[in-house]
């Protein structure tokens, strides 16, 4: 059967960034410099990207088109049997990811409906944030929305890698820019915005220690879905002639804009309206509709906001399926379709304890994190930099002269950099991936 492929260079790049850009830029980011000091983790983050971030995105696209297979297939094919088990580590934390993710994700469906239904509208933070608390802390609700944003993402999935995933963020990735721009307009211009813009661009390096350069690495592995595989998978339908290098700083360049313009968004607003820039997960949910209240057309404005969030979410958890997916129907033949519906139930099942966990089951603990709290730390702190780690390794050292080649397109493109970029991937990143782990868990 004929291996499926993008239709275009841009359609890839969208994918690619589609994939990058998500919750965790526009929910996880601007909380995050909140909670975490603003500039300084700016700073410390943007640096990880565009060295760490950068080379090992180049990395595992490269891996993905030398191989054209899914992550476990690549591995092997690559680097025989013993090096297969980092591509099913990345299987298994595209699973995990994409259970709590969707719950997320369900909420900003939840947020869409309640938005349209105007029942958000004028209501304080205070009383927001009860309505945030009661919504995710309730049972059938929230798992009812995490069961619609798993649909929607199983439908784009199962309708290919064309026509289902480049298609849909084609329309979908100029349409979350236009959205934030417009958001990023209204939000610096409120009065009292400019304390806002200065807590997020000022540094203040007292804030660094070794929980905030861990915090600000597994972020950038997150934001840039690394680790686990997706971008091997989606690099595994790219042609050969498509310039992996400018790709990768292409989908770094979207992603950091992303983020930053999402600070600038959330930040600004935040401190016009005196609101705690350290709130944490809720600042998004809780701050924003408030923010949305006193302003004129907030109504729309926020449909507006949770739209775009929606998007960006949809854009990322395909590519977390799609992982699976691949893996499932080209190692045991399972068409696509099925894989992608059978899949994703699995993955809608895994996500109600996450859900739960806010709730219902608040008390149960695990190493005295609710369960939904164990995943993402899981994921962030230990599974993505492992899986980073290692596949830089797989690249620096095992199979560096197929990656030499992909990244010179078989020597017709030069790389002066390559030298470079090899030891970037030998030494520096798994060293630095490792130094930061160990800080940031002791
Ligand atoms: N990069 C996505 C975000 O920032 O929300 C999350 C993500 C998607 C992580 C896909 C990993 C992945 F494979």
């Amino acid at each position: 059967m004929q291996r499926e492929q993008w239709g275009s260079r841009f359609g890839f790049i969208m994918a690619a960034a589609g994939s990058a850009v998500g919750l965790g830029n526009i929910w996880k980011f601007p909380y995050l410099a909140g909670t975490e000091g603003g500039g300084a983790f700016l700073i410390v983050y943007v640096g990880f990207l565009v060295t760490i971030g950068v080379s090992l995105m180049m990395a595992e696209i490269a891996i993905g088109r030398a191989a054209h297979l899914n992550p476990i297939g690549a591995f092997r094919k690559l680097g025989g049997n013993r090096w297969m088990p980092v591509g099913a580590l990345g299987v298994i934390t595209a699973f995990i990811l994409l259970s709590f993710y969707s719950v997320v994700g369900g909420w900003t469906v939840a947020y869409i409906v309640k938005s349209i239904s105007g029942s958000l509208v004028g209501g304080t933070a205070e009383e927001l944030g009860q309505q945030f608390g009661a919504l995710v802390s309730s049972v059938g609700e929230p798992i009812f929305y995490h069961g619609v944003f798993m649909a929607l993402t199983i439908g784009i999935v199962l309708a290919g890698v064309a026509q289902g995933i480049e298609r849909s963020v084609k329309i979908m990735m100029p349409a979350l820019f236009i959205l934030l721009l417009i958001l990023v307009v209204r939000s610096v211009t409120l009065d009292g915005a400019w304390e806002g813009v200065v807590f997020f661009l000022t540094p203040d390096w007292s804030q660094v220690d070794g929980g905030m350069l861990s915090a600000a690495l597994g972020q950038a592995f997150f934001s840039l879905s690394l680790g686990m595989g997706a971008l091997i998978t989606y690099g595994s339908y790219l042609n050969a002639d498509a310039n992996i290098r400018s790709a990768s700083c292409w989908v770094v360049g979207l992603d950091t804009m992303v983020a930053v313009l999402a600070g600038l968004m959330v930040l600004p607003a935040v401190f016009a309206f005196n609101l705690d820039p350290g709130a944490g997960p809720g600042l998004t949910f809780i701050t924003l509709p408030a923010v949305f209240g006193e302003m004129w057309a907030g109504a729309a404005f926020q449909v507006f906001f949770f739209v775009m969030l929606l998007i960006a979410a949809l854009t990322s958890s395909i590519s977390l399926l799609a992982i699976p997916v691949a893996f499932f129907s080209e190692q045991f033949g399972i068409e696509r379709k099925k894989s992608a519906v059978i899949i994703g139930a699995i993955i809608f099942v895994m996500g109600v304890p996450s859900s739960l966990s806010m709730g219902l089951w608040a008390d149960f603990k695990i190493l005295g994190l609710p369960f939904f709290d164990l995943m993402s730390e899981l994921v962030d702190r230990v599974l993505m930099p492992v899986g980073g780690m290692l596949t830089a390794l797989f690249a620096g050292w095992v199979a560096f002269p197929k990656m030499a080649e992909e990244l010179t397109n078989r020597g017709t493109l030069p790389f002066p950099m390559l030298n470079v970029w090899k030891w970037m991937a030998r030494v520096f990143c798994p060293l630095a991936v490792g130094w930061v782990m160990y800080v940031g868990l002791a």
